[in-house]
């Protein structure tokens, strides 16, 4: 019997909208849009990055969330974040914080910095229906509490969550909709190829460089969001010098969504609740 891999094709891309949240925290919005509202699990994806610190200087003061779980992933600069189940702490560059906001959280993310490059990902991975009044949790990695696997055409892979064809594991534990989150460096013309569950829903974002994606060679351009195609194979090739991009793939959890600012819900009703929860302290 013959096992036929299917190579994921670029189904789509789109280069985001600019937008400002926070505290006046200039970014583009990639996930979250009216022209992509998810990509079901993940929510939300918005890329920050700018040396001019009016853009970000407002950081995201005190605000709370329920229902899914927000990703910060930083490639420069630095940020303190708190959140009022006692957790505390500064992510640098190369680190990353999983915050498992439940039934529940109040949480502040601030540049530590006056001046200089702040850049890096806000992703909000949802949780099943059944899991979206869990315990408030929390997971924090630094650069060097990331592995990378090297290969011997110089590919470089930090693995955030899930695992690499070869076995590198990500330290951050999900089993609500186990995530694979990899950073990706190639060099010239190499190639990176990943097995996928034939369930998962894909995408890359381009941090550096141009790629070319499965075997249609579909361009995927620099700060570009590509929606792949169901698969079993992530297949890309660096068009560039040096190329560097994010690879985020899930199953989806093919439940309603309802939205209401920072709460996410599967009805309307809960939204409201979650406001009410809020406004009474139950937070
Ligand atoms: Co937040």
């Amino acid at each position: 019997m013959w096992l036929v891999m299917k190579i994921k094709e670029l189904q789509s891309q789109i280069s985001g909208v600019n937008t400002s949240d926070g505290d006046g925290v200039n970014m583009t919005r990639l996930i979250g849009t009216q022209q992509l509202n998810y990509i079901d699990p993940f929510l939300l994806l918005d890329a920050f990055g700018s040396d001019e610190p009016n853009d970000y200087i407002g950081g995201f003061p005190s605000h709370p969330h329920r229902g899914f779980e927000t990703v910060t992933y930083l490639l420069a600069g630095k940020m303190r974040h708190k959140d009022n189940a006692g957790n505390e702490g500064i992510i640098e560059a190369g680190g990353v914080q999983w915050m498992t906001a439940g039934k529940g959280i109040v949480h502040s993310e601030m540049p530590e910095q006056e001046d200089g490059l702040l850049s890096g990902f806000q992703l909000w991975v949802n949780l099943p229906a059944m899991d979206k009044m869990t315990e408030p949790a929390y997971q924090e990695f630094s650069k060097a509490e990331i592995p990378i696997e090297r290969w011997e055409n110089g590919t470089e892979i930090r693995v955030i969550t899930g695992s690499t064809e070869r076995g590198t594991q990500g330290p951050v534990k999900n089993t609500y909709v186990s995530p694979l989150f990899m950073d990706v460096s190639l060099k010239s013309g190499q190639a990176f190829q990943q097995t996928i569950d034939a369930d998962d829903n894909s995408f890359i974002y381009v941090i550096d460089g141009e790629l070319s994606i499965g075997e249609e060679a579909q361009l995927l351009a620099e700060k570009n969001i590509g929606i792949l195609e169901r698969g079993d194979q992530i297949s890309v090739i660096s068009k560039t010098n040096q190329s560097r991009f994010i690879v985020i793939s899930a199953k989806p959890l093919n439940e309603p969504i309802a939205r209401g600012g920072p709460f996410v819900m599967n009805s309307e009703a809960e939204v409201q609740q979650a406001f009410a929860d809020y406004r009474n302290g139950r937070f």
